[in-house]
């Protein structure tokens, strides 16, 4: 309750107001307090206290006959609003209650009347600041919009209640990821955005390049200053020959030094200026060829390079050091996914565990799959502890059962079955009929996945063991020699939320997926050193933080659940 507390008034902001001429009448006389701590503190303490409260007007009403306002106010801090009144007399009122309105304003805090759902409000005293709005002009206007309609304003629809609902919930995940990795000795590694590797050797990567922009740039200075013609290069070569054959002559008739020095200089000059001509003449507009192949070699990076796909093989390089390792950053996929469930732009949460196993075998710690059990539970956990009012708030307008699959998840032991077995039970389905054919080799679709997690075991699963011919090259090979040591974890309402593997640590074994599966060598060089040199068995996974929000919220797209939403065809702001 301390940021409520009457605070006397730093001597700094007094001294700032003074030199900077600011009217110290429309200067805070405290610290803003956030409308989270007035809302959730004890009304016994808070009535009374004076308050600087900053936010944006939600709904404002003017009432009796214009004499006042009640703006109810929020900033942010949490869901619920502040009521605030003000009198005609301290502000014009019809430019305080246009919804989307931002006020800064100061006042005491009271007790509402009885009947009133509001625990206290404030009377405001001063207004110091406002930002207007034209009411006609404002997009977000107070009727319910749909998230829809929302993406076209990606600027504004951070001040819905669904989406700062969204935006806090997904920095507690967020907090709770860098807390669970921290508690298990976790070390947090900022792996590159820039790569020239591809992870999941899938070819789904953006390419990061300057040709283009070079090129245009080129193509618009050619225009203005066009390149020398042919005879221009020739003069100027002819010009470099009879230079050094005055050099020459002069040499041979024993010409004074100074003479000498002076006709070197001049050739000098001509062969500098030939040079030049000449490089210029060679410019070609378009992007630079060799072998009738683009020349990257002139790329900025002097060679290809992509956004990464995951951050997971130099993530692999710090747990082959620093034994338990975890990135947490945004991946990019180039597919042409229009699904609720894909972004081009999404962020990843990445363990790496050395001495790690996929399932606990003979070591004593945790491997893969407790980890990704633990962690998801304890993400469900968090959410309970921590963001009640804007879980409810999802539960209310999106999702009946958010809260309850929150608790169900974080209490109950997830399932775990071989991928052979997942298939053997989808087969035997009879009530359902799936679009995508089920038979041992295809890649489960995510109606197979929902099926299994939603209505066969209606909690989360883990499928194991997958076949080698649909997973990347790195997760390693079973003793089989059909399946590799892979894991999705799989949870109602979303599908796959994880997935992950144990690496193969086998120097040949490597360099053979590799190559069987159609990707060069030579960009993973670096990658089977680490095989070469001290090579360790193990593991880790990646966490689609989007598809745990989806998961977590009940939103039902994953457009909405991203600040900044990036797929085909869209990348605003
Ligand atoms: O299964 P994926 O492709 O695994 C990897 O990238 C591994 N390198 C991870 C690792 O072992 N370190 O992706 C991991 C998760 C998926 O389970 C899914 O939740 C999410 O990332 N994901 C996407 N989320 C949103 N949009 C997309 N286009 C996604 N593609 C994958
Ligand atoms: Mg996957």
């Amino acid at each position: 309750m301390d940021a409520v507390a009457d605070r006397p008034d730093p001597p700094v902001r007094e001294m700032e107001a003074a030199s900077l001429s600011i009217d110290p009448a429309l200067e805070p006389a405290r610290p803003r307090t956030f409308i989270k701590s007035i809302v959730s503190g004890e009304v016994g303490v808070l009535v009374g206290q004076k308050v600087v409260v900053g936010g944006w007007v939600k709904t404002g009403r003017e009432q009796g006959k214009g004499s006042f306002a009640f703006l109810e106010l929020n900033d942010g801090s949490c869901l619920s609003n502040l009521q605030v009144i003000v009198d005609a007399a301290v502000y014009p009122l019809s430019e305080l209650v246009p919804t989307g309105t931002s006020v800064l304003v100061e006042g005491e805090l009271k007790k509402p009347p009885e009947g009133t759902k509001q625990r206290v409000e404030l009377r405001v005293e001063k207004v110091l600041e406002i930002g207007p709005v034209d009411p006609a002009k404002y997009p977000l206007p107070k009727t319910r919009l749909t998230l829809e309609f929302l993406r076209d304003f990606m600027h504004l629809r951070a001040r819905t209640n669904t989406i700062s609902a969204i935006a806090r919930i997904r920095d507690e995940l967020a907090y709770a990821t860098h807390t669970f990795f921290r508690q298990n000795g976790f070390r947090y590694i900022h792996t590159p955005i820039i790569t020239t590797s591809d992870c999941e050797g899938a070819g789904e990567m953006f390419q990061v390049t300057t040709l283009f922009s070079d090129a245009e740039k080129l193509e618009k200075e050619l225009q203005q200053n066009p390149p020398p013609s042919e005879s221009d290069v020739e003069a100027a070569k002819l010009l470099v020959k009879e230079k050094g054959e005055v050099v020459s002559l002069l040499k041979s008739s024993k010409a004074s030094k100074e003479e000498i020095v002076a006709s070197v200089a001049e050739l000098n000059k001509a062969k500098e200026n030939a040079s030049k001509l000449e490089e210029r003449y060679n410019l070609k507009p378009g992007l630079p060829q060799k072998d009738d192949k683009i020349d990257y070699a002139r790329d900025f990076f002097g060679r290809q390079a992509f956004l990464t796909v995951s951050g997971q093989l130099q993530v692999e390089t710090y747990a082959c050091a620093l034994g338990n390792v975890y990135t947490f950053g945004p991946t990019f996929r180039a597919e042409h996914s229009h699904t609720s469930r894909h972004l081009a732009e999404f962020w990843m949460v990445e363990p790496e565990i050395a001495f790690a196993n996929l399932e606990v075998l003979y070591f004593n710690n945790l491997d893969d799959m407790n980890y990704a059990e633990n962690y998801v539970k304890f993400l469900c956990q968090w959410l309970l502890d921590n963001c009640r009012e804007d879980m409810e708030f999802m539960v209310k307008n999106y999702d009946k059962t958010a809260i309850e699959r929150l608790e169900l998840v974080s209490s109950m032991p997830f399932e775990r079955i071989s991928y052979t077995k997942a298939v053997q039970l989808l087969v035997n389905v009879t009530d359902r009929k799936f679009e995508n054919k089920v038979e041992w080799g295809i890649d489960l679709a995510s109606e197979h996945e929902r099926y299994l997690t939603e209505v066969i075991f209606k909690k989360p699963v883990i499928v194991y063991n997958y076949p080698k011919g649909i997973k990347a090259f790195y997760m390693r090979l079973n003793d089989d020699k059909k399946t590799v040591a892979a894991m999705d974890v799989l949870v109602p309402k979303v599908g796959e939320l994880i997935g992950g593997s144990q690496r193969e640590e086998r120097l040949e074994i490597l360099i053979k997926r590799i190559e069987d599966s159609g990707l060069p060598l030579e960009p993973y060089e670096w990658y089977l050193d680490l095989r070469r040199f001290g090579t360790v068995k193990h593991s880790g996974f990646g966490l689609g933080f989007e598809r745990m929000l989806l998961f977590a919220t009940g939103i039902d797209n994953i457009r909405d659940v991203i600040p900044f939403p990036r797929y085909p065809g869209r990348a605003d702001l």
